[in-house]
Formats: C-alpha cells, sequence, structure tokens
C-alpha cells in the first residue's frame, strides 16, 4: 500500500495526452503520485517525448522477437517490475494483456476508455455510440481483470451527445473529459483511498456504485 510516495509506471502506444494529464496534474498538485517510468511498445510512440520533456525514465519494449503474448508479456512484467510500481496505468496500451499479466497486477492496474462500460467494449467507441443515437456518451476509468474493458468502474465522465456531433467532435471532447477523470483516479489512489475489494472498487473504504463515480457535464 503506498504512503508516502506512490510509484506510478505509464504504459502508452501512441499520443500520450493523458500521460500529460497526469505530468500536469501532479505538478499542479503534488501528492503521493510519481510518475517513475514510461513504458512504450512501440519507439515511435509521441508519448514517450512527452516523458522525456517532463524528465521521467523511459523504456521501449517491442514485441517482434518475442514467441507469443505470454513471453511478451512476461519480458513487460520484469521491466515494469524494475520500477517497483505501486500502481500500473494503462493510457492508449493497444495490446490485450494476458491473464497471468493482469493477475500479476491486480488491484494496482487501471486502464481508460472512452465509453461508459459497460457499453461499447473495444474499438470505434465514437462511432457506435453516435450510430446507435445515445444522448450521452463518455468515458471510464476502471481496475484491469481478465475480462477485456470489463474490471470494476472507478469513475465515469458523463457529457451529452449534441445534435451535430461528428466523430471527431465527440471524441475531442471525450478526450477532455478522460485528461480529467484520470488524474483524479490516480490521485484517488496515490492517496491510499482507492482500492479494488472483493467485490469490486472500493473509495474511502465504501463501495462504489457499479458505474463507479459519476461526473455529468
Ligand atoms: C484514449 O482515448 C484512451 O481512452 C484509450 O486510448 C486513448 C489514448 O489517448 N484507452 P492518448 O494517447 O492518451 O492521447
Amino acid at each position: 500500500m503506498p504512503s508516502e510516495s506512490c510509484n506510478v509506471v505509464v504504459l502508452l502506444s501512441g499520443s500520450g495526452s493523458n500521460l500529460q494529464a497526469l505530468i500536469d496534474s501532479t505538478r499542479a498538485a503534488p501528492g503521493p503520485a510519481r510518475i517513475c517510468a514510461v513504458i512504450a511498445n512501440r519507439a515511435d510512440a509521441y508519448g514517450l517525448q512527452r516523458a522525456q520533456a517532463a524528465g521521467i525514465p523511459t523504456a521501449v519494449l517491442e514485441h517482434p522477437g518475442f514467441e507469443g503474448r505470454e513471453a511478451f508479456d512476461a519480458a513487460l512484467a520484469e521491466l515494469i517490475d524494475g520500477f517497483s510500481p505501486d500502481l500500473v496505468v494503462l493510457a492508449g496500451f493497444m495490446r490485450i494483456l494476458s491473464a497471468g499479466f493482469v493477475r500479476h497486477y491486480q488491484g494496482r492496474l487501471l486502464n481508460i476508455h472512452p465509453s461508459l462500460l459497460p457499453k461499447y467494449k473495444g474499438l470505434h467507441t465514437h462511432r457506435r455510440a453516435l450510430e446507435a443515437g445515445d444522448a450521452e456518451h463518455g468515458c471510464s476509468v476502471h481496475f484491469v481483470t481478465e475480462e477485456l474493458d470489463g474490471g470494476p468502474l472507478v469513475v465515469q465522465a458523463v457529457l451529452p451527445v449534441e445534435p451535430d456531433d461528428t466523430v471527431e467532435s465527440l471524441a475531442q471532447r471525450v478526450h477532455h473529459h478522460e485528461h480529467q477523470i484520470y488524474p483524479l483516479a490516480v490521485r484517488w489512489f496515490a492517496e491510499g483511498r482507492l482500492r479494488l475489494g472483493a467485490e469490486g472498487a472500493l473509495l474511502d473504504a465504501q463501495p462504489l456504485p457499479a458505474c463507479g463515480h459519476l461526473i455529468r457535464s
């Protein structure tokens, strides 16, 4: 359990705007969370440059050369564990993780997903929400379990879908909300307020509702 400081390792594959939000939040309001490493599975992930600009150590582990998902995930876990993480944060890490990897980090692995889970697991969430004619859309932070995009919810940001929304405009607004709720969830965890209990996520020792803590705009 993190006490005075909480070592956070961030995994990403792309732009890393959520990483940037985490960096900015830990700077604007210092707390126990300390991003001690950023690991990418692609050498060209722009998030690596964001980390370097912030003075955070980076590492790259690419899957060619590994025989299968388990072998890659074992090497990834070894790399992560070298940074003694209290929390591992998936921030646009575009790989399906093996069951063994997920179990190893049970209760200390968070993900952000651009939909109001359990709706729209997987890809193309904004398009699917528009095609379904949903009145509301949003994003979710959840503990990671073996079910893809299926673990206990921590916090969701809910926003209205506007009549003239396109996939791009909706994605942009959802992204903006991701940048609010991920730092919040990481801060809760680092402060020891957020835990994964046997029945689901707990905040301040109280069970969160199935949808997590809801933030509406
Ligand atoms: C976000 O939309 C997040 O919800 C999803 O991957 C995307 C990462 O975006 N898991 P960025 O790289 O943080 O900008």
